[in-house]
């Protein structure tokens, strides 16, 4: 079977106030009525996935615990990092921890939206058979804007049906960089997700980067475990270098593949990014919790701990209450969110 392997290591700043430090966007219910974490682990849940294996920060070990007992596959392991060294050596944690044969893993972040489960399924499916092969898929997202905080992929040649070879992998580019791949027609934005054999991501790191893989490995080697909790050895672990799968793996190897397809993806990067993906009524509102909302058109209105909110002739807001902070913004400013952690750090 698949071994899912779901990150849940980031802070989803940009959603603030919302998203804090103790409570990530991952572990919110921001689309459904279940958090992004779940919505993933049901994501890759059936007969042909394992139980997953979560990577999470041990300050949420009980909360990332709790969640995962409530959804249908419960974890069969629970690596808990003492401090996050971002996600090559978190996913080097769950590919020790899957074995590290031939099995694939399925790398997941766990605060993205997939709409169309179906076309998910069907894109791994096409990877497959070159996963056996030995090489690195990554699925591609038809991209609509010069994004700078994605990878870009420029799509080769066709290797099996649905699936083309990587010719190259731009993490992050500056923005010129990325107008340029928008206008050329022929890229894709790396969607996040990985597959590949636990194997053959080791074998890459013991590559590209062999003290990530020696600290990993020394950290699992020395790890305490408790029922499906792991907590890798926190010294052996913070001598990993810090370093994303991206820039550490994928920009680098020379087998990768990706997997055009469209999937209703969204990464929910910001409220704006909310709003769109979001059912509106039929002002365009996107309301939830205790809202009042009159003559009010295209806005996105949160309140949360029991706050009234309540709008009147406004349009194209963002408004977002919790019990202690409230976040006003027009529609379209939602990246500035980050302007406001700064500020608070200051
Ligand atoms: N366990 C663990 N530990 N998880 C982590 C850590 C860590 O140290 N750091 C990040 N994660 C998790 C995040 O929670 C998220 O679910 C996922 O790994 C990806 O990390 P991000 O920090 O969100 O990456 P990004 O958005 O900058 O870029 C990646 O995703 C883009 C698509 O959304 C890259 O893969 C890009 O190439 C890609 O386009
Ligand atoms: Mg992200």
């Amino acid at each position: 079977p698949i071994i899912p392997v779901i990150l849940s290591g980031g802070a989803g700043t940009r959603l603030w106030p919302l998203s804090r430090p103790e409570q990530p966007k991952q572990l919110l219910p921001l689309t459904a009525e279940q958090t992004m974490l779940q919505l993933t682990a049901l994501r890759a849940a059936g007969e042909r996935f394992a139980p997953p294996i979560v990577v999470a920060n041990a300050r949420h070990a009980d909360q990332v615990e709790a969640q995962l007992a409530t959804v249908a596959t419960a974890a069969q392991a629970l690596i808990l990092e003492p401090a996050g060294r971002n996600t090559a050596p978190a996913i080097a944690l769950a590919a020790i921890a899957a074995g590290g044969g031939a099995d694939p893993v399925l790398v997941m972040p766990s605060d993205h939206v997939i709409a169309d489960v179906e076309a998910f399924h069907a894109a791994i499916q096409a990877a497959l058979p070159l996963v056996e092969q030995g090489w690195l898929v990554t699925f591609g997202i038809a991209p609509d804007a010069p994004e700078t905080g994605y990878g870009w992929i420029k799509v080769g040649e066709p290797l099996a049906a649905g699936v083309h070879r990587v010719e190259r992998f731009v993490e992050k580019p500056p923005r010129d960089r990325a107008e340029e791949m928008l206008a050329a027609g022929d890229h894709a934005w790396n969607g996040g997700i990985f597959l590949f054999r636990a194997d053959m991501y080791l074998g890459a790191l013991s590559v590209y980067a062999p003290a990530m893989l020696v600290a990993t490995q020394r950290a699992m080697e020395k790890a305490r475990r408790e029922g499906i909790r792991v907590w890798p050895d926190a010294e052996e672990f913070a001598a990993s270098p810090s370093d994303s799968i991206d820039y550490a793996v994928m920009e680098k190897a020379p087998r990768v593949a990706v997997v055009p397809v469209a999937m209703g993806w969204s990464d929910v990067g910001s409220w704006d990014a909310l709003h769109a993906i979001s059912e509106c009524d039929a002002q365009g509102n996107v309301c939830r919790g205790d809202v009042i909302a009159i003559d009010a058109e295209n806005c996105l209105i949160r309140s949360e701990a029991g706050k009234r909110v309540a709008l009147v002739g406004v349009r194209d807001l963002i408004v977002v209450a919790t019990g202690d902070d409230v976040l006003v913004l027009p529609r379209g400013r939602s990246q500035d969110v980050r302007k406001i952690i700064e500020a608070m750090q200051n």
